[in-house]
């Protein structure tokens, strides 16, 4: 009885351990279909925690910096002391980035990590974190679309359903021409102005169904909008992010912050300009 017992209860532990190790290694090696699922989760973004190889994507594919990119590197890492290069990580990854067309291969990070003379590990740790690097392609115009509470107070979901059904996609996916991507993203900051998108570098803001489309058919035709004043586009008009009453308050302009007279010899910050003084 004591041995058919002890059988009984190792067969248990075994089926118990073999479950557990099921558990464990489809967490670690996720499928291709799962990595596809990930994007669909707005928490997570495009960062998703693990490479998988694909034809435009391993450690094989060449990347090198441009002979004009070289310049900014040399630019960059300039800002920092010889021994701290590896300060420059995050800024070599979106120049890598930029010129990549808006995501990062393996092999880009690889040219990122032999300049700052760091293991490959340190930058892939640094790019799967931030959700600003994209570690899979996406569209010429990459669409993240704020859901986080004020804009979806303010109708983020019907923003939502006109970009996919414009563009015939889902969150998460790109379109054939490989013009769009759409991503629903957390809080971008620009709450006052809600509903809202990023679409690369710049926000366009106050949306309607309406004026979504006329934004999406105009980068269809190569034309986006040139940004406003102050860096951003409200779409309805606005000039900043005053409400619908207009200008209610501040009525007098404070004192600016002081700023460095080399960068910006006017004394003034023109927001227009500050991709250039960021090596954009
Ligand atoms: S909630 Fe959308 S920008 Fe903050």
């Amino acid at each position: 009885m004591a041995t058919a017992a002890a059988a009984a209860l190792c067969a248990t532990v075994h089926a118990l351990a073999a479950a557990c190790m099921g558990r464990l290694l489809s967490r670690r090696l996720p499928t291709a279909a799962a990595a596809t699922a990930g994007r669909q989760t707005r928490s997570m973004g495009s960062a998703q925690s693990f490479h998988i190889n694909t034809p435009d994507n391993t450690v094989e594919t060449y990347f090198d910096f441009t002979e004009e990119n070289y310049k900014l590197v040399n630019k960059i890492l300039s800002k920092y002391p010889a021994n701290y290069k590896q300060s420059g990580i995050i800024p070599l990854l979106d120049l890598a980035q930029r010129q990549h067309g808006g995501w990062l291969p393996v092999a880009a990070m690889d040219k990122v990590a032999s300049i700052v003379e760091a293991a490959p590990s340190r930058v892939y740790e640094v790019a799967s974190f931030y959700t600003m690097f994209n570690r899979t392609k996406v569209g010429k115009y990459f669409i993240q679309l704020c859901g986080t509470t004020p804009c979806m107070i303010c109708g983020s979901e019907d923003i939502k359903k006109t970009i996919e059904n414009h563009l015939g996609i889902k969150n998460g996916e790109t379109t054939e021409d490989g013009m769009f991507t759409l991503l629903e993203v957390e809080c971008l900051g620009a709450c006052a102005n809600a509903p809202m998108i990023q679409m690369n570098d710049d926000y366009y803001e106050c949306l309607t169904p309406k004026t979504t489309i006329e934004l999406l058919d105009a980068c269809k035709r190569g034309e986006p909008p040139t940004m406003g004043k102050w860096g951003s586009l409200p779409m309805n008009g606005q000039v900043s992010c005053e409400g619908p009453l207009g200008k209610t308050s501040l009525w007098t302009v404070p004192d600016p912050p002081k700023v460095d007279p080399d960068r910006f010899k006017d004394g003034s910050v023109d927001p227009a300009s500050v991709k250039v003084h960021m090596s954009y």
